[in-house]
């Protein structure tokens, strides 16, 4: 290496530096926390090249819409800083209104499955990060002898830079407070895990918001 190709590696290295601290200022102005990471766990669908937009209650060609009680959730993608990721991608899956995923490994099979139900969605976000799905809440169920999982939505969200898998609770579902899952999580993460109830849609659908925090985006 020359003596200009050291000192023009030296003034990169500046640069880099300085962008670094750069990064640092922006760091100190991050504001969101991140979205606590959640297991995939052992449901992520098995096949995901089915139906997937964004309403889940519907199937085509199915003249039933799928059981239980329809809820619509929507929210944001962003980063710490409270910036929109723009195409991110989000996928939703979830246990029917039975409590019953539609995936092989489900030992819950005294819950029935719903053939009505897409059960997985994959959204893109909009240019201001929002997702919106139509789904229905899903049931509670045994996760061991002596406990049940409340209802949650589990999602894995991906944008250009870094990705989370995480799930979604409801709020004051009498069975947060015995869930184990939830309990791996200090009290400080639980706001960022559970989803605000809205007031509901003029058709009566209960509506919720979650938004989900990327570290970069
Ligand atoms: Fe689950």
């Amino acid at each position: 290496m020359c003596e200009n190709d050291v000192n023009r590696r030296a003034a990169l290295l500046q640069i880099i530096g300085g962008a670094l601290v750069l990064g640092g200022t922006a760091h100190a102005e991050e504001t969101l926390r991140r979205t606590p990471m959640v297991t995939l766990g052992p449901f992520y669908p098995l096949d995901r090249e089915r139906e997937t937009d964004a309403d889940m209650t519907r199937l085509r060609g199915h003249a039933n819409r799928a059981k239980g009680e329809v809820i619509e959730v929507t929210g944001r993608l962003l980063n710490r800083r409270g910036a929109p990721v723009n195409r991110g991608v989000v996928e939703f899956w979830q246990a029917n209104a039975a409590g019953r995923y539609a995936h092989p490994s489900d030992p819950n099979t005294a819950a029935a499955l719903d053939t009505d139900f897409q059960g997985y969605a994959r959204i893109v976000t909009d240019q201001t990060g929002q997702f919106r799905i139509l789904t229905v809440k899903p049931g509670a169920y045994p996760a061991g002898r002596d406990w049940s999982r409340p209802p949650h939505l589990h999602i894995d969200a991906a944008g250009r830079v870094d990705r989370v898998s995480s799930q979604m609770w409801f709020p004051d579902d009498p069975l947060n407070g015995q869930d184990r899952v939830l309990a791996d999580y200090p009290a400080a993460a639980h706001p960022a895990l559970m989803a605000k109830k809205l007031d509901a849609r003029a058709d009566g659908v209960a509506r919720f918001s979650w938004d989900i925090v990327l570290q970069t985006g």
